[in-house]
């Protein structure tokens, strides 16, 4: 067998084993294709894997950047009591729109703030407001400006925060030092500021399965 392959049966060995293949999940999978959004969530094993950590911190306060369909937005909503909340912002209003309706048959309507808008816009906008601070940031829209959305991050969580930063290896694409791949690079970038900024303690796991041979980075505010 294919090594791909291995990976992506023994996902399907535990999404089985541990249930997360649930109607609502399946469902907003679903709704990628039906509107020709790419299929880019994360897999049911990383949405279990976010709800998890959610859960691990405490969180009451999430911020997303990059919603998609909501599919990782409906998992770390799972996370939160009662009162939490989860604020995630998405640039394509179509993508905003079905995420709504997603967000809406998980029953999670009233615990999920979708904003639409380029995420160097909104992020502002939100330390304006006082929003945060945020007990989880879990960082998967465009590539390039990773870094800064990890500096935003920062100013916008609190000593304890727990930083996820999806695609942080991209089949080891990041090896590679003449990448001209802005994609590539901003994740270089994202990764160099993790490893090397004061105010956290960090790392990049690597990770097989459904979607391939990737990374998550990890990391906590003030524990440096
Ligand atoms: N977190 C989602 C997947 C997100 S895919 C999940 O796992 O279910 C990345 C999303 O980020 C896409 O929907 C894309 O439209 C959005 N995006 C891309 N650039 C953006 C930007 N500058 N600001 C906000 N969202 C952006
Ligand atoms: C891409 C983006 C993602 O966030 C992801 O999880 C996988 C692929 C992409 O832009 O190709
Ligand atoms: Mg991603």
């Amino acid at each position: 067998m294919r090594q791909d392959d291995l990976f992506a049966e023994v996902d399907e060995h535990i999404g089985t084993l541990f249930g997360l293949d649930d109607s609502v999940l399946a469902a907003t999978e679903r709704s990628l294709a039906a509107a020709g959004m790419p299929e880019i969530s994360v897999s049911p094993v990383h949405g279990r894997l976010l709800q998890v950590l959610a859960l691990s911190c405490n969180a009451k306060r999430i911020l997303e950047i990059g919603t998609l369909a909501g599919y990782s937005t409906i998992c770390l909503a799972r996370a939160l009591p009662e009162d939490g909340h989860i604020t995630t912002i998405e640039f394509d209003p179509r993508h905003a729109d079905i995420a709504l309706e997603n967000i809406r048959s998980a029953g999670l309507k009233a615990t999920v703030d979708v904003r639409v808008g380029g995420a160097l816009d909104i992020l502002p906008q939100l330390v304006a407001e006082g929003a945060g601070p945020y007990d989880l940031v879990f960082i998967d829209a465009d590539k390039a400006p990773y870094a800064e959305y990890f500096e935003w991050s920062l100013r916008l969580g609190r000593p304890g925060t727990l930083i996820v930063g999806d695609n942080a290896v991209r089949e080891g694409r990041i090896l590679d030092r003449d990448a001209d791949d802005e994609s590539v690079r901003g994740i270089q970038r994202f990764n160099e500021a993790l490893a090397s900024h004061p105010g956290v303690t960090g790392v990049v796991v690597q990770t097989v399965g459904a979607k391939g041979h990737d990374g998550m980075a990890l990391a906590v505010v003030g524990a440096g």
